[in-house]
């Protein structure tokens, strides 16, 4: 994180902003990073695509060693399978309506496709647009494990994953994401009910005669803590980047930060706050009215109102003032939105030599 400034001089007028920036170099020792750390514990890897949605991002996780790919929606499943991914999790309760049934049946030609299921009324459904191909499309039942998003009790798993297995869809597994571990002090509590939640699901798969092949964990935040024997693989996204989210939360180092925004200083009217080029359209609303909406740590500020393409910077009184013109480094409090915000992501190191610029493929692929 300190060495952005010197980047963006590095980069000078080789950039429009506001852009996101990515250090390709630090990308790749968080990928190994985290790969190694499974591979110690004897999981695999199956990082989600929605934080950099970039194929060339998926290649490398794959070449690193992920024994395939987590997907949110549909598209983003088809981009990856289309370059080539072999295996996906689509860890979403996915209700298919209209186009989406060919699709599903395409999609599940094109790749092994596993997708999230958490109510016999989406099973049900899953299979009859499979029809005689339903052995294709794996099932992995979603559990809750605290979060209260998707996701059944988890002794509820076994009778879902039975009723799919009936209607002749692959009933592969089971998954949860430990959301609730994504505040201060909750990671490793998250991680045990994770554990919890899977050891009950797997029971519930097993006294149903299915055993599962499939045991999903989440998330970056609870990666460390998610090493519980029931745990096949682990599903983490936002790692291959980081942001002040995870830094706040303890599971990333500030240096293990490899994307940053650039953003120009486009007013100053003598307010505490400086105006920036980025907005809720560049950073989404991540963050709250209290820490702010992004930080910029070289002038110790951070955004604390964002309009759509204005960022209000305000500033400590007394300290150092970017000026009109000046490009600043905004680290995101959330990372994945920025991301989807951009066409491309700009490819350089920690030198700042600009290196490429790769598209961001699966670009605001939401259905
Ligand atoms: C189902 C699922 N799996 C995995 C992840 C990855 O979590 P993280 O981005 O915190 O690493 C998410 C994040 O939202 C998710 O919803």
């Amino acid at each position: 994180m300190d060495d952005f400034p010197r980047i963006l001089a590095a980069l000078g007028t080789e950039i429009s902003t506001p852009a996101p920036i990515v250090l390709i170099d630090v990308v790749e020792e968080n990928i190994t990073r985290m790969q190694a750390f499974a591979d110690a514990h004897g999981k695999a890897v199956r990082p989600h695509v929605k934080t950099h949605k970039s194929v060339r991002i998926g290649k490398m996780q794959l070449d690193a060693g992920a024994i395939g790919l987590t997907a949110g929606t549909l598209s983003e499943a088809e981009i990856f399978a289309a370059a080539g991914c072999p295996d996906i999790l689509l860890a979403y309760p996915l209700w298919i309506t209209g186009a989406k049934e060919g699709r599903l049946r395409r999609l599940s030609r094109a790749t092994r496709l596993s997708v999230g299921a958490e109510s016999a009324a989406a099973i049900e459904r899953l299979a009859e647009v499979m029809g005689d191909a339903a052995d294709a499309l794996g099932i992995v039942i979603e559990v809750d494990c605290g979060a209260r998003r998707s996701g059944v009790r988890p002794e509820d798993a076994g009778v879902l994953a039975a009723h799919a297995t009936r209607l002749g869809l692959r009933a592969r597994g089971v998954f949860t994401y430990p959301g609730h571990g994504g505040t201060i002090g909750a990671r490793e509590s998250a991680a045990a009910d994770q554990a919890a939640a899977l050891r009950t699901a797997v029971e519930s798969l097993r006294a149903h005669g299915i055993e599962p092949e499939i045991v999903s964990a989440g998330s970056t935040p609870t990666a460390e803590f998610s090493t519980d024997p029931v745990i096949t693989e682990v599903r983490p996204g936002e790692y291959v980047f980081n942001d002040w989210d995870n830094v706040r939360l303890g599971d990333s180092a500030p240096q293990n930060i490899a994307l940053f925004l650039a953003s120009t200083v486009v007013s100053d009217q003598g307010h505490p706050h400086v105006i920036l080029d980025a907005g809720t359209k560049a950073l989404a609303r991540e963050g709250n009215p209290e820490r702010g909406y992004g930080q910029v740590p070289s002038f110790d500020g951070y955004l604390r109102v964002l309009n759509e393409y204005h960022g209000f910077l305000e500033l400590p009184a007394g300290g150092p003032r970017p000026v009109v013109g000046e490009t600043v480094a905004v680290v995101p409090h959330h990372v994945c939105p920025v991301v989807n915000s951009f066409e491309e992501l700009i490819i350089t190191d920690r030198t700042g030599a600009l290196l490429d610029r790769w598209p961001v493929d699966a670009q605001g692929r939401l259905n």
